[in-house]
């Protein structure tokens, strides 16, 4: 039998889900709600005529529901958070829409870094030291007590800008100002966690999970950076490569015991078991081995385009499976080497971004013509503008390459780039440079 998919979203993460769903002898097709210029281009090319866009948005619940619905889906996936925290799954499993994604519950993983820290503490889930405030003097007496700095985070969803990494305790301060009293993340930033401030490298570590069992995927490294050499502000993601050099087997399985078992397991006790896909943001630290830095409820942007490109077998029956309740006790087959995901932003980022501009490199299929087979082109803020492709957002395009090494995946992503551009275009020339340690 055939499935239908409704995918929920429209950035690089869901374009390549979309990519990866649709090499799947087993998708007949695919609705992307509302997708993207390089979702619908794969109609067009290797999933002809299997590809619809609707333009219900991702925040419109009760017309997903109708549309998965309507389009007699056999399974809906979501990407972003947002949805997640409105209770999409929720209202799926209502209508007896097989659903891939946290209900809302669940969802406060990610929704509530305060919940989160909570259930780490109480699970022995190894995080850095917190506590949570929402009264600027006592969030100022527990500052000056830290013997060394800490990070500021606002408890909410922020969208990726509520957190505050200070190198004095003047900055905590001022950040604790900003978010209690000016409000400048509104009522996300009403209540606070403020922790110790961790060292070590960052890796991304993902898992398929159906409620009590999970899966882990290969690992990644994101660059948030907007510069080299991991300097200048923090974005979404300039780029992110996988496997990690610094996750082997030993290190991926001590994380399986140590974080994600402990963390499904207190999830399902606490009444919200995590169905979905359950992503670590981990700190590598010298003495206290891997500790978590924060959980998102969703596949990584722009993890996803690093990881799914070296998946060697079918994602579709996994998502299934979770979905479910019936994820199988075995781990995904990986293709050798590596993958690099270079994202290319546009003018502005992660400021104010222009948009509008003409890209140009790309064919009518939204990939690079005449491709090496193992490059593609994932649209994030892409939009057609009479027949033309216009830069729509911030982070506009990711290109990745798998490689049997990092030199050749680096090579052949950077060759690509090549061809690419648009005024103001910027990206990072490093991704993957990190070396081992
Ligand atoms: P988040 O939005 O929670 O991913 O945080 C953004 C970035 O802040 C992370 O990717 C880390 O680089 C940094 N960060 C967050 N928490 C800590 C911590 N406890 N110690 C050091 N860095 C942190
Ligand atoms: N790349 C970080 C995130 O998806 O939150």
């Amino acid at each position: 039998m055939g499935y239908r998919v409704l995918l929920v979203g429209s950035g690089g993460r869901e374009h390549a889900l979309a990519w990866k769903l649709l090499q799947s002898p087993l998708c007949d097709h695919l609705i992307a709600a509302p997708g993207n210029p390089g979702i619908e281009a794969l109609g067009r090319g290797m999933a002809e005529g299997r590809v619809t866009l609707s333009k219900v948005g991702a925040d419109a619940t009760a017309k997903l529901v109708a549309l998965g619905k309507a389009e007699k889906v056999d399974l809906v996936v979501c990407g972003p958070e947002v949805p997640l925290m409105a209770g999409l799954g929720d209202a799926c499993a209502e209508a007896r829409l097989r659903f891939f994604g946290p209900s809302r519950a669940a969802a406060e993983i990610e929704g509530s870094k305060k919940f989160a820290k909570d259930l780490m503490r109480k699970a022995g889930i190894p995080t850095a030291a917190y506590g949570a405030f929402s009264d600027v003097a006592i969030a100022e007496a527990f500052i000056d007590a830290q013997p060394g700095n800490v990070v500021v985070k606002a408890d909410g969803l922020c969208a990726g800008k509520g957190v505050v990494v200070a190198s004095s305790r003047e900055e905590a301060k001022q950040a604790v100002h900003s978010m209690l009293v000016d409000k400048v993340f509104g009522d996300a930033g009403a209540r606070l966690v403020i922790e110790e401030r961790l060292v070590g490298r960052e890796v991304s570590m993902m898992a398929l999970c159906d409620g009590t069992r999970f899966v882990l995927l290969d690992s990644a490294e994101d660059h948030k950076a907007v510069l080299d050499g991991d300097r200048g502000p923090n974005t979404g993601g300039m780029g992110a490569y996988s496997p990690s050099p610094l996750v082997d087997k030993a290190l991926a399985e001590s994380i399986a015991r140590t974080i994600f078992a402990p963390l499904v397991a207190a999830m399902a006790d606490d009444g919200r078991p995590f169905r979905g896909l359950l992503y670590g943001g981990l700190m590598l630290t010298k003495d206290r081995g891997p500790m978590v830095i924060e959980w998102n409820c969703r596949f990584g942007d722009p993890e996803t385009q690093a990881v799914l490109p070296r998946m060697g077998e079918d994602l579709l029956p996994w998502l299934l499976d979770a979905a479910s309740g019936q994820l199988p006790l075995r781990s995904p087959d990986w293709l050798p080497g590596l993958a690099v995901c270079v994202v290319l932003a546009a003018e502005g980022y992660p400021g104010k971004v222009r948009s509008g501009d003409a890209i140009s490199g790309l064919g009518g299929d939204g990939q690079l013509s005449g491709g090496d087979g193992e490059t593609v082109v994932f649209h994030a803020g892409t939009k057609r503008d009479r027949g033309r492709l216009v830069t729509n957002g911030g982070r506009v395009l990711g290109v990745t390459a798998n490689g049997a090494n990092l030199e050749e995946a680096r090579s052949r992503a950077y060759a690509g780039i090549g061809r690419i551009t648009w005024p103001g275009m910027h990206f990072r020339k490093d991704i993957g440079m990190r070396g081992t340690p």
